[in-house]
């Protein structure tokens, strides 16, 4: 099998001065891209700014023999780092959306500033860059998103509240998007990454962040990134040699007739329907729940096998 190659193709990455960004330029440029390399250059909390991180890959992609030039726009300003693409190269292709700042803080001390910049960042920021980039892949029937999510989103994790929402809203993002951009040849896709970077090097042990480069996620935005890549909407994990896709799950479920028999202690009476797992079903649009209401309309007064009596009972239980 020949290497994937993107030659005369465009890339932008955006928070591309360092960790899992600046791995994604070397790779792209040294496989015959040209790369716009995005980053505001402050710190991991957001706060300043510097020309440095961005000049530094793109001085090391130059000194390589690559292609690349550098963008110091916040990702707030998406517009401005996709004009960037279009003035240097005429075109862009891809766009790996990675730009990412923490304020971690448990929920009791979150302020309205650590709320508003997380969701900002992730994104706006994210949504600004697709944005501007959409008209030129609708255009030129191509394009590839890999938007950038995390664990955090998919799962919660302790004094991330802002993280989390902000990283799961780019789950739902890149879910429409896949809808939206399917028909042009757009495929979105999104990845929660592990890596050691800047951003985790104060809340892992120096061993395990030694097992994490962020080169070993690089293959995988590789793939999804090429113009051959058939996922679109897909939810994917790496990180330290380990890939994997995700999916919604959904429990057999409980089914009862939307009548006045469809009270807390109906559905309370077979909980272990609602949450029970084993002939669970993967569903992947919301044509899938529809359905399931249509079977739910059509069910006849007894469907059930039994006489659900619960009238009277429905303010105690
Ligand atoms: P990093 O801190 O090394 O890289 C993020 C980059 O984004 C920085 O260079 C920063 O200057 C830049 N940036 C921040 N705000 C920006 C803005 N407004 N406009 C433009 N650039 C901006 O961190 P890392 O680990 O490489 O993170 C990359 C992405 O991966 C982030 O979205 C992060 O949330 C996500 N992620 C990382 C994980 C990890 O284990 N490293 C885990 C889960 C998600």
């Amino acid at each position: 099998m020949s290497e994937l190659r993107y030659d005369g193709q465009v890339v932008v990455v955006t928070g591309a001065g360092g960790g899992l960004g600046k791995a994604y330029c070397l790779f792209f440029a040294s496989r015959g891209a040209s790369v716009v390399v995005n980053d505001l250059g402050g710190s991991f909390k957001g706060e300043g700014t510097s020309t440095k991180a961005a000049d530094v890959v793109v001085d090391e992609i130059k000194a390589a023999g690559g292609k690349a030039v550098a963008n110091y726009d916040s990702v707030e300003n998406g517009d401005r780092i996709i004009e960037t693409a279009i003035k240097n190269y005429g075109r862009i292709d891809i766009l790996i959306n990675n730009a990412g700042i923490l304020r971690d803080i448990s929920f009791k001390n979150m302020k309205d500033q650590d709320w508003d910049l997380i969701i900002a960042v992730h994104v706006k920021g994210s949504y600004k860059c697709a944005r501007a980039a959409w008209p030129y892949f609708r255009k030129q029937k191509y394009g590839r998103i890999i938007n950038t999510a995390s664990a955090a989103g998919l799962f919660g994790s302790f004094g991330q509240t802002n993280y989390s929402a902000a990283k799961l809203a780019l789950v739902g993002f890149t879910e429409t998007l896949a809808k939206e951009g399917a028909k042009y040849n757009i495929h979105s896709n999104v990845i929660a990454p592990i890596a050691a970077s800047r951003m985790t090097q104060t809340v892992m042990p120096p061993d395990i962040l030694e097992n994490l480069k962020p080169d070993w996620v690089v293959p995988l935005v590789a793939v999804l990134a090429h113009k051959d890549s058939e996922e679109n909407g897909q939810i994917f994990e790496a990180g330290g040699g380990h890939i994997a896709k995700l999916r919604w799950e959904r429990a057999s479920g409980l089914l009862l007739k939307a009548d006045d028999t469809y009270t807390p202690g109906a559905i309370l009476k077979k909980w272990d329907q609602i949450s029970n797992f084993k002939n669970a079903e993967h569903p992947t649009g919301v044509a899938d729940f529809l359905g399931l209401l249509e079977k739910s309309m059509q069910l006849g007064p007894n469907e059930q096998g039994e006489t659900l009596d619960f009238k009277g009972k429905v303010a105690l239980i």
